[in-house]
């Protein structure tokens, strides 16, 4: 444990250094423009006629949206497919860059992941974000997460609408801190029951793998089929070859 504690600290000290200059993250926002749509198509209405015809349209629209989203949703196997991911740079605070984290392409280790993965298989992407945000200062953070591991903390994330039961996979990312997942993962799987759904774990880390996260999954979420997910080196993302075997791995899963 010594050793394993030792070689991390190297590792971490190695990563803190080379990422003190990376570039500018990116959240994903997911907004609906239904509602405008629909509240500019009343005002919009002075005949009788008019109205009918408008409204007539607006609930083709509508029907439609649903019809694409639901569609987005799938995979081309039918699957309905959600991607969920949390990094310490998934603030509320869009231009914060975290020294913590290594980027590519603008975006943190594991929000570079889920968006291969989300390019390949389809489905929504949502990150977690929490409700109050990390220090993101490698030192900052790295004190911040020990406390909250040491004290059992159950961190809080901003709602995600969603009703994670009514998919067949759900893919779930996050990195490991301190030998396992961030706290507000636990938070996360103590308030969702994925009973009947697939999940699909996917994780970076800096030398600790998976760190027996699945394991802890599938305790968590004992009705569910948590799958043994993918594991990458933080420090490998953007790299050549990465994205190719993000890529194979996704293909071998059999998602049909
Ligand atoms: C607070 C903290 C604790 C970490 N603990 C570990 C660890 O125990 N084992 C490990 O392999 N990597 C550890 N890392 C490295 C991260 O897992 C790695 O940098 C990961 O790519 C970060 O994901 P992100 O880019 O999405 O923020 C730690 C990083 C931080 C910030």
């Amino acid at each position: 444990m010594q050793i394993k504690k030792i070689t991390f600290l190297v590792l971490a000290a190695a990563l803190s250094i080379s990422l003190a200059a990376c570039g500018n993250s990116q959240t994903t926002a997911v907004t609906s423009s239904q509602d405008k749509r629909q509240a500019e198509s009343t005002q919009i209405a002075n005949s009788s006629e008019a109205k009918e015809t408008e409204s007539a349209q607006t609930e083709n629209k509508t029907e439609d949206q649903q019809t694409e989203t639901a569609a987005e949703n799938e995979s081309s196997a039918g699957n309905s497919i959600l991607i969920l991911y949390f990094s310490a740079d998934n603030t509320k605070d869009v231009d914060a860059v975290s020294s913590a984290t290594p980027m590519a392409d603008g975006m943190a280790s594991v929000e570079w992941i889920a968006n291969i993965i989300h390019d390949n298989v389809g489905g929504e992407l949502i990150p977690i974000i929490p409700s109050e945000d990390y220090p993101l200062e490698y030192e900052a953070l790295a004190d911040y997460a020990k406390k909250e591991r040491d004290n059992g903390g159950r961190p809080a994330f901003e709602n995600l609408s969603i009703d994670p039961a009514s998919y067949d996979v759900v893919f779930v990312g996050y990195p490991i801190w301190w030998y396992e997942m961030p706290m507000i993962m636990d938070t996360f799987f103590d308030t969702y029951d994925f009973s009947g759904t697939t999940i699909i774990p996917f994780n970076t880390h800096a030398g600790s793998r998976d760190g027996g996260t699945y394991s802890d999954i599938k305790e968590m979420e004992p009705n569910a089929a948590v799958l043994d997910g993918l594991a990458v080196l933080g420090e490998d993302v953007g790299k050549d070859g990465t994205k190719e075997a993000v890529i194979s791995w996704l293909q071998g899963l059999d998602l049909e």
